[in-house]
């Protein structure tokens, strides 16, 4: 364990330079995945939307999911259609060893150096929350090449992604979102990348049967458990974020902390929704 937990601090640190906080969160990174692929669940019912249930209950079919951290996605599915077959590949190895069902296996690769896959190798690839480990550039000039390359035809690529760009927000959260988005931005980060997916995806010509779906999600105390784990959730994702971002704010590192504290107070108050965006489409046969 200490070994995977300074592999994947390593690997934090030259991903973001400085950006991301070098200390443990409050709430470990296992978790925090779990609980970002809870919410997803819980707004779709489901745990994708490509029209591939019948392959993956028929079996035989193989799925890819990129960046596939803890696998928490992967290991829903392989309970649920346990005749298919699951490939997680990540650049850090958080998926837990020896634990993995009969149906999943974990690859080490980073999709920035080319998938270890053979071309036409998955009838389904998955990513969900690259949005602050991808560049804008390298998600058309790298990532989508790839994950169309890996996969079948007649496959389906399917990315889910939230925008942070909230209906109402008040002013600490606001704080944190503009230094938030250029910080980022500094780095060819777009953390608004959600908005540009469809036409990414539109424009490549191997792909058809383009969809769009999205969900909001409530951070408001209105809204039941769902808001209450997506505050939680929130709170351990920005925190984990924006514990280095300081020196832009020109605020002491201490303060952070608290005005994380004041930016959940101001989701109980405002109404904000984070919105949650689906896009999936099929490689032409
Ligand atoms: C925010 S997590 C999301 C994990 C998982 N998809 C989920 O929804 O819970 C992003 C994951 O992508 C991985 N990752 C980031 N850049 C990557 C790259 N270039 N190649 C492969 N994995 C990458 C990280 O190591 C991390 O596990």
């Amino acid at each position: 364990m200490g070994n995977s937990s300074s592999k994947r601090k390593s690997a934090i640190v030259n991903n973001y330079m400085d950006f991301f906080s070098a200390k443990d969160p409050s709430l470990p990174t296992d978790e925090r995945m779990q609980l970002g692929s809870h919410i997803i669940r819980e707004l779709w019912g489901e745990n994708f939307s490509s029209p591939i249930k019948d392959l993956l209950k028929k079996g035989g079919a193989t799925v890819l999911d990129v960046g596939c951290g803890t696998g928490t996605w992967m290991f829903d599915l392989a309970a649920d259609y346990q005749k298919s077959s699951y490939v997680g590949v990540d650049m850090v190895r958080l998926f837990p060893a020896g634990t993995e069902p009969f149906n999943v296996k974990f690859v080490n690769g980073n999709v920035l150096n080319g998938l270890p896959f053979e071309d036409g190798t998955f009838d389904f690839v998955h990513v969900q929350f690259l949005v602050f480990d991808i560049k804008e550039a390298d998600w058309e000039s790298i990532v989508y090449k790839e994950l169309v390359r890996v996969l079948k035809p007649g496959g389906w690529l399917e990315i889910s992604e939230p925008e942070f760009r909230c209906s109402k927000v008040g002013e600490v959260t606001q704080k944190f979102i503009t230094a938030g988005t250029k910080r980022f931005s500094s780095m060819g980060v777009n953390i608004h990348i959600a908005s540009r997916h469809l036409e990414i995806m539109s424009g490549i010509s191997e792909l058809t049967s383009i969809h769009h779906q999205e969900r909001g999600y409530p951070l408001n105390k209105w809204q039941g458990k769902l808001a209450e784990t997506g505050r939680k959730y929130m709170r351990e994702t920005c925190g984990n974020l924006m514990q280095n971002i300081h020196g832009d704010m020109k605020i002491k590192k201490k303060k952070i902390d608290e005005m994380m504290d004041e930016m959940v107070e101001e989701w109980k108050v405002y109404e904000p929704f984070i919105n949650i965006h689906r896009f999936f489409g099929r490689k032409l046969m």
